[in-house]
């Protein structure tokens, strides 16, 4: 019996429906992000039933965009639409989702991102083939771009006022004056707000790719704290310096070619008791705890930019994007590390772990 022949009534239809429903959701990433860009969320906030005329004069657009675009945030449930009237009304929870700083700035990075992984697809496409890697430093600089903004926008925060306070003592350390590394720290947004926080510590930003270390030094400078901050080309296997109280890896451990002996080498530059701070994002275990947006999200961002990443720098059994506690206990403990702590703070999309030799 062929494949054809076990086909339902309907089963081409819904396959049919999902595809054409992912891309609609690609394109209405875009609408999110004009929306964001031209201020016609802000427009509609708070203002009760409006006309697509009276959006778009809210919100200084032509008239026939601004009707175009509430068609679609209507059709995609994102704005609600009264056919009695011809109006349209910004639901509160939207208006406090879209008309957020921060959320916006994290669509934009996404946008962003997602913008340069079609057009970095083609080196992708070949990896795919070839089984060699793509490097961070191959892509699009709209992606290394992206990444900050998304970081600046939903880790920075996190950071500074839940996660480094629920590691306890080391708060109080980095108060009094800590030495503090952050290994793949990209453009090196978390440590130049850790900075800020507390100006009695030490600071130093590694990564391997020349081009966001340079944009790192350049915004430590514009930010005046290029005294206590400080960023160098290193790959996570071969940091300088050592005495280090913490030392962060944030969305950057499953990027590495060699997870372990980063983790080693970080082992090694740690002081007396000094600890590491592991950022992923919260994925489950098993593959099956990930069939959901977020694992969608994952295993996409694995397969086009973190898994090629790791390859071409030599991984043989790559992280991937979504490893999990277990599999990054299991790292850790191939490291060296005999005390790892799942650190217990409100966030849905993140796991921390804390590492201890
Ligand atoms: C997904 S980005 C995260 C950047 C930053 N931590 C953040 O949260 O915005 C991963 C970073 O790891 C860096 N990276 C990849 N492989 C590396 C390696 N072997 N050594 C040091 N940095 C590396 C990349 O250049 C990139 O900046």
């Amino acid at each position: 019996m062929n494949a054809q022949a076990t086909l339902q009534a309907g089963d081409i239809e819904q396959v049919m429906g999902s595809l054409l429903t992912d891309i609609a959701a690609t394109a209405g990433l875009q609408m999110i992000h004009i929306g964001i860009k031209t201020g016609l969320w802000q427009a509609m906030a708070g203002a009760g039933s409006l006309t697509p005329a009276e959006v778009a004069a809210r919100a200084d657009v032509a008239e026939p965009y601004a009707r175009e675009w509430l068609n679609h945030q209507a059709a995609s449930g994102y704005v609600d639409y009264d056919a009695a009237t011809r109006t349209f009304e910004l639901p509160p929870a939207v208006a406090a989702v879209l008309g957020d700083e921060a959320q916006a700035r994290l669509v934009e990075g996404f946008a962003s991102m997602l913008a340069s992984m079609t057009v970095d697809n083609a080196l992708v496409e070949e990896a795919f083939r070839s089984g060699m890697g793509v490097g961070w430093h191959q892509r699009s600089s709209a992606h290394w771009h992206g990444m900050d903004l998304a970081t600046r926008a939903a880790v920075v925060p996190a950071l500074v006022s839940a996660w480094i306070p629920a590691l306890g003592e080391v708060e109080g350390r980095l108060r009094a004056g800590a030495k503090v590394a952050d290994v793949g720290c990209g453009y090196g947004a978390l440590l130049l707000a850790l900075a800020e926080v507390y100006p009695e510590s030490r600071f130093y930003g590694f990564d391997y790719h020349d081009a966001s270390v340079a944009q790192a030094r350049r915004s430590a400078a514009a930010a005046d704290v290029a005294d206590t901050v400080t960023f160098e080309v290193a790959d996570a296997t071969a940091i300088p310096g050592d005495g280090y109280d913490l030392i962060l890896f944030v969305d950057s451990f499953h990027d590495l070619g060699d997870p372990v002996e980063a983790l080693r080498r970080a082992r090694q530059a740690l002081s007396s008791d000094g600890r590491i701070l592991l950022v992923e994002f919260a994925a489950g275990d098993t593959l099956e705890d990930n069939f959901n947006p977020l694992g969608r999200l994952l295993y996409a961002s694995s397969a086009l930019v973190c898994t090629p990443n790791a390859l071409a720098q030599g991984a043989t059994d790559p992280l991937g994007s979504a490893p999990g506690a277990a599999r990054l206990t299991q790292v850790a403990h191939d490291a060296g590390f005999t005390r790892v702590r799942r650190v217990d703070v409100d966030a849905p999309m993140n796991l921390l772990l804390e590492l201890r030799p």
